[in-house]
């Protein structure tokens, strides 16, 4: 899997999208379970997932290093009858405002602002020092849909290498312990995998 965004570039100027066209099955079982509002999409790609919430209604911000990820991001939204917009801070949206908002933007540097969003997202993306800031961009009730790779996936011929973008057992559990946790899972089943529907109080 590539790591810089050089790399990730050139994986998106590939043919076709690298993760489908279609959101994490993950995040389609949880939709009913969310509250409406505003969306963040951390290191969105391609924009299956931000383009998925843009569709069902949400104003979603989807934040990219990745230029190339981002243009493919616009593209899939064209197709899919989605209005966007490309912008360089996450400010409050106006009721004429495009439904999905595009920011290139390092998540190593970028600040989240506090309070703001009703939903997080979080898919195939580990920035250790970024998980307490998940919690704080959230507005009260706010949900947090998280899923990425634990260490299981080494177990596996395909998937990311690197240990330091691999979750520990446990670990994603005892990072959102101050929320309440609807859901919570480890797989290691062709893939080793973690996923986390928690909500603000
Ligand atoms: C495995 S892809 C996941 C993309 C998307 N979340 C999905 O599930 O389809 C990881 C993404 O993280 C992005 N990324 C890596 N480091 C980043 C950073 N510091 N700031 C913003 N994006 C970053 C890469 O460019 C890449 O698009």
């Amino acid at each position: 899997m590539p790591y810089d965004t050089q790399e990730w570039d050139d994986r998106y100027r590939q043919p076709g999208y690298w993760a489908g066209k279609e959101p994490a099955e993950f995040l389609r079982e949880v939709l009913p379970l969310l509250p409406r509002g505003r969306a963040l999409d951390l290191a969105s790609g391609e924009g299956r997932n931000a383009v998925y919430l843009a569709r069902q209604g949400y104003q979603v911000f989807a934040v990219e290093r990745s230029r190339v990820g981002l243009e493919k991001t616009e593209a899939l939204a064209r197709e899919s009858g989605v209005g966007c917009r490309w912008v360089t801070q996450l400010t409050a949206a106006h009721r004429h405002e495009a439904p999905l908002a595009l920011v290139e933007a390092d998540l190593e540097s970028f600040t989240l602002p506090a309070e703001q969003f009703d939903v997080v997202l979080c898919f195939k993306f580990l920035q250790r020092p970024l998980l307490p800031l998940l919690h704080r961009a959230l507005r009260r009730r706010g949900m947090l849909v998280y899923e990425t790779h634990t260490l299981e996936q080494l177990k596996f011929a395909s998937g990311p290498r690197n240990p330091e973008f691999l979750l520990q057992p446990g670990e994603l559990r005892a990072a959102f312990s101050a929320m309440e946790i609807l859901f919570y899972s480890e797989l290691c089943a062709a893939k080793g995998m973690a996923s986390l529907l928690a909500r603000k109080a």
